[in-house]
């Protein structure tokens, strides 16, 4: 692998929130161009935590963060975020709220005409053609978030960071929005680092899933995911791996035996 390969790669990461014990600590992590990478761990374990960091929304309390060769200080440009609420401007259809800070200063300048493509491109990616005038308020909770969707794909990010976009739906919105951004990310060649901590997302959208535990939170196990899309449930590798994830996940909430007393 070149340094060209990578999306990002961050090394040795801290985090700990004023006044408290660090959230992670020594955290290392990278995902490559193109790659889809699912961060997995029970609640509390600083996914969120990890997630804002590495999209430089938060500084580390230490260690280094380098986004497409550069080091990541504040949210770059190139990369886009997409949260559990789609977080949509009432006062802005479809289109509005699909184009919305794509003009903004820190962005790289676009003529007229290329915003409209660019918005028009991204809203038909996400299935919403037909619909760019609605206002939020008309929209159910799947297609609000197909908006914030096609907000962030609308900037052509290198890197998409998610944090569980889907938890909010209902499971058959929610299978069909999984099986969505494999789509178009892959059409649109976009990295993901998507936060979840539902095990059959992670299998169905992951090209390597990475699972965060402990206190201080860290990486502690690692699957590639080399198994040929669709992902079915009752595949025998699918299921495989769901039981050797759900085995790391138990040992991770074990309590931890208490030292022998001399
Ligand atoms: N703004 C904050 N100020 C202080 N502590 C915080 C803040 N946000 C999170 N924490 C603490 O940091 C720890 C990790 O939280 P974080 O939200 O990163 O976990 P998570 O893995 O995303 O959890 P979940 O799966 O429930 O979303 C928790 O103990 C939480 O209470
Ligand atoms: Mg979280």
């Amino acid at each position: 692998m070149t340094a060209n390969d990578w999306a990002l790669r961050a090394q040795n990461l801290s985090y700990a929130y004023p006044g408290q014990d660090p959230v992670f600590q020594a955290v290392s992590l990278a995902v490559r161009k193109r790659e889809i990478v699912c961060l997995l761990g029970g609640s509390g374990c600083g996914k969120s935590s990890l997630l804002r960091v590495l999209a430089g929304l938060q500084p580390p309390s230490a260690g280094h963060i380098d986004f497409l060769g550069t080091p990541m200080r504040e949210p770059d440009p190139r990369s886009a975020l997409v949260f559990q609420q789609a977080s949509l401007l009432p006062w802005l259809n479809v289109t509005g709220n699909a184009g919305f800070g794509l003009d903004f200063k820190h962005q790289p300048a676009l003529t007229r005409e290329a915003h409209t493509a660019r918005v028009a491109q991204a809203i038909e990616a996400v299935g919403l053609q037909g619909r760019e005038k609605l206002y939020p308020s008309a929209l159910s909770g799947g297609m609000a978030q197909r908006v914030a969707l096609a907000r962030a794909l609308a900037r052509e990010p290198e890197l998409l960071f998610a944090d569980e976009p889907f938890s909010a739906l209902d499971a058959i919105t929610r299978a069909e929005m999984q099986s969505l951004l494999v789509e178009v990310v892959h059409r649109w060649h976009t990295a993901v680092l998507l936060v979840t901590h539902d095990i059959d997302e992670a299998i169905l959208v992951a090209d390597r899933i990475v699972l965060m535990g402990g206190k201080p939170g860290n990486i502690v196990r690692e699957w590639p995911v080399d198994i040929a899309q669709p992902r079915i449930g009752h595949n025998a590798d699918v299921v495989a791996l769901k039981l050797d994830i759900l085995d790391a996940l138990h040992l991770l909430q074990k309590p931890q035996p208490a030292a022998t007393p001399y």
